[in-house]
C-alpha cells in the first residue's frame, strides 16, 4: 500500500518511508509508511500486538529500523539517536510511564528539560548565576506545564503516589519541557478513569490547537474519532487501512483483523 498521504502537495513534517523492524526471524514492522503534514493529528490503531508500540520506537529512535527511512521536516533522521531526535522536536510518552517514584512530579518534569547547562559541569562552575538563572526558568516553565495538566496540588508528593492517569498526565508534562513540534501519544487513555479521560482528551485537544502535529496510538475508539479526522490501521506490521475514523470502522479488512487478533 503507498504512504498514507499527508496533504496533498505539501511535503509532509513526519514520514515513515517503508519501515522493517525484524526481532530475530520475526518482521514485528513489517514495510510501514506513514505520513503526517504539519499540524496534523492523526490515529494510529490496530490489534495488540500489531506494531504499533514498536512503530513509536523506529520514529523516536530507540529502535534503529532494519530498513526503513525516517523523515522529519526534509531531513533523514534515521540514523539519529532518541536526544537528537528530541532535540529536532519530537516528544514521544510511552505506553506504561516509569516515573521516578521517589523523585517529586515537579522533579520529574523537569527531567525532560533540554541542553541546560546545568548539565555541563564547568559551566555550573565558571558561571553559577547563569546556571541559576536557567534553573528559575525551568522551575518556572515546568510548573505551568503542571498547570496546564491540573497537577499542581501533586508537584510536591513523590510521583509513586500517582495513578495511572495521573503518570501518563505527568509524561505529558516532562515530554513538553523539551517544546516538541511533533508528539507521539502511546495510549495516553488506556487504564484511565473517565473523568480524567475527558481531560486527557481536552489537554491533546488543546496541544493540536497550538499547531502541533500529533500521531497517537489508541485503542479506544471514541476517544480516535473525537480528535483524529484521519486514522491509520494497522495489522501484522503493516499499514492495513486508512481514512476517516468512520471509514476505517467499516472496512470489512479492519474488522476482521480485530476479530482475528481475540479469536
Ligand atoms: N524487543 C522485542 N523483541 C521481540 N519481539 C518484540 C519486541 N518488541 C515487541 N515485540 C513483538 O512485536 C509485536 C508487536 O508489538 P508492539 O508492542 O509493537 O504491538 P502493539 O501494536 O503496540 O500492541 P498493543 O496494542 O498490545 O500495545 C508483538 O508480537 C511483540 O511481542
Ligand atoms: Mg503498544
Amino acid at each position: 500500500m503507498p504512504p498514507m498521504d499527508a496533504v496533498a502537495g505539501e511535503a509532509p513534517f513526519i514520514e515513515a518511508r517503508d519501515l522493517v523492524k525484524q526481532f530475530g526471524g520475526m518482521r514485528v514492522v513489517d514495510g510501514m509508511s506513514i505520513a503526517l503534514a504539519r499540524g496534523e493529528m492523526v490515529g494510529l490503531i490496530g490489534p495488540n500486538g500489531a506494531g504499533k508500540s514498536t512503530m513509536f520506537n523506529l520514529l523516536a529512535g530507540s529502535l534503529r529500523p532494519t530498513s526503513g527511512e525516517i523523515i522529519m521536516d526534509g531531513a533523514d533522521i534515521s540514523s539519529e539517536g532518541p536526544e537528537t531526535r528530541i532535540a529536532h522536536g519530537l516528544g514521544r510518552t510511552f505506553q506504561i510511564p516509569r516515573p521516578f517514584g521517589e523523585m517529586t512530579v515537579l522533579e520529574n518534569v523537569l527531567t525532560g528539560g533540554q541542553g541546560q547547562s546545568g548539565e555541563r559541569l564547568w559551566v555550573n562552575f565558571l558561571r553559577p548565576r547563569r546556571v541559576a538563572t536557567e534553573e528559575k526558568a525551568a522551575v518556572e516553565k515546568a510548573r505551568g506545564l503542571l498547570d496546564f495538566l491540573r497537577l499542581t496540588p501533586l508537584a510536591l508528593e513523590p510521583a509513586r503516589v500517582l495513578s495511572g492517569g495521573q503518570r501518563k498526565l505527568l509524561e505529558l508534562a516532562r515530554i513538553l519541557m523539551a517544546d516538541p513540534q511533533a508528539i507521539l501519544l502511546d495510549e495516553p487513555a488506556a487504564g484511565v478513569n473517565p473523568a480524567l479521560l475527558e481531560l486527557i482528551i481536552d489537554r491533546v485537544q488543546a496541544l493540536h490547537a497550538q499547531g502541533r502535529t500529533i500521531l497517537l496510538i489508541e485503542h479506544n475508539m471514541e476517544m480516535v474519532a473525537r480528535l483524529c479526522s484521519r486514522v491509520a490501521v494497522m495489522a501484522t506490521g503493516r499499514l492495513l487501512a486508512q481514512g476517516t475514523p468512520g471509514e476505517v470502522a467499516r472496512d470489512p479488512a479492519v474488522l476482521r483483523a480485530y476479530l482475528g487478533s481475540t479469536a
